[in-house]
Formats: structure tokens, sequence, C-alpha cells
């Protein structure tokens, strides 16, 4: 089986777990796309929505929703967004698609988060993707300057701005053996905007779509 269907079926069920009256939080990627397109059947049960990133809240109004803005909702029910690696502690590497920081805001203001993934996704240490940090453009050399040291090997996304008007650095050959001690060491350089490890609020529930169906995992 492709991924593209393994990531359809764990988008399929994470519709299951909205229930009427949610207001969903909805995150940004390939994963998520489809989730959007399947929202419409049960637009019913949703109260409000709100978005990650430009991109999705697009798509969402192409499917018929109305965004709300979190300022708005406050906290709220239930938080859905793909991921670029999970390890079992449900700990996250987020960012291939530039849009960390809005989702993770949105994953703080949740009472929970279903990530949704291929099983590809899924392994023992969080690193072999590059790691996505949203930078300020001005502070964009003294966190690659700040990530060699960590012995990483930063490269600029080039030509990419964030919904936040930021630059993005992909930092390749980290081993994050320590997910919460690596996210909270990052946020610190000044300039960093968001580390994309999400590891002090991981997800609560993984859907893994793979050749056998979707398997779930929960902290
Ligand atoms: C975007 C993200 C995405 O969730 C992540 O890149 C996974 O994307 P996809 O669902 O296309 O595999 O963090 O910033």
């Amino acid at each position: 089986m492709d991924a593209s269907q393994k990531k359809r079926d764990s988008a399929k069920a994470a519709m299951e777990l909205i229930e009427p009256g949610t207001t969903l939080g909805v995150g940004t990627g390939s994963t998520v796309n489809y989730l959007i397109e399947m929202l419409p059947e049960i637009r019913d049960k949703i109260d409000r929505v709100v978005s990650s990133s430009e991109a999705s809240t697009a798509l969402l109004e192409e499917n018929g929703f109305e965004v709300s803005s979190l300022n708005e909702v406050g906290d709220y029910d239930l938080y859905i967004d793909g991921a670029d690696e999970s390890n079992k502690h449900l700990q996250l590497i987020k960012g291939g698609g530039g849009a960390l920081t809005r989702e993770k805001v949105l994953a703080a203001a949740a009472r929970r988060f279903v990530c949704i993934v291929d099983d590809t996704k899924l392994v023992g240490m969080l690193g072999s993707f590059p790691l996505p940090i949203e930078v300020l453009p001005m502070a964009r050399e003294l966190v690659s300057r700040r990530m060699l040291k960590m012995r990483g090997q930063p490269i600029w996304r080039e030509g990419f701005i964030t919904d936040n008007g930021n630059h993005i650095l992909d930092v390749h050959d980290l081993q994050i053996s320590n997910p919460l001690e690596m996210e909270a060491r990052i946020n610190r350089i000044p300039g960093v905007v968001t580390v994309g490890i999400f590891a002090h609020r991981p997800a609560d529930i993984l859907l893994i779509g793979g050749d056998n169906g979707v398997r779930e995992m929960r902290i």
C-alpha cells in the first residue's frame, strides 16, 4: 500500500474521534488535507474550526467551513495534525510544511491532540528527519552558528517565508535522544521563534496508517 493511502486511512480514523459539538483545530500538510476533504461528511458535528496555516484555511474555506481565530475560541476540544516523525512517547518532529509555530500554538490550546501519520513516520529516535526551526530573518546566521556548535548541520530553506514572515532552518544530523531537553535548549537561543520538536506538548493519540489498517498508540 502506498503512503498516500496510509495517510488517508489515518485521517479517516481521526474523523471517528470527532464528537458532536466539537471545536476542531486543523493542522497542515498532505495528511491533514485528506482530513479536510472528508470533513464536510460530518459538518453537523463541528461547532467551530481553527486553522494552523493560510494553506489549511484556504482548503477549509473551499470545503465550506468558516475559520475562527484562536483568540475568539480560547482553549478548545480537539487538534488533529500530521507529523514528520514520532517516537513511542508520541513526541514529534513537525514543520516539514513550515507551519510549526501556529501548529504548536494550536496543540498547546487543545484539550486533546490527535496525530495522524503513515507508518514510515514512527522512529526509534527523533532526528533522521531534518529538524525545522522557525527563526527571525535577522537571527538566521546566529541560530545557524549555535546549531553547528550543537553538532547539527543547518540548511536555510531558501526562498521559503513562513505565514509569520520568518525563515526556516532545517537542521540535519541531530540525534535527539532527549527531546524535552533539546526542545528547551533550542528555544533558549535568541531569535528562535519555534523549534519543531513537540515534546513538552506531545500528541495524546497517534493514529498510524499501515498495510494492515490503522494502529492506535496513546500515552
Ligand atoms: C507541517 C507539518 C506536517 O504535519 C508534517 O510536515 C507532515 O506532513 P505530511 O502530512 O504532508 O506528511 O508539520 O508543518
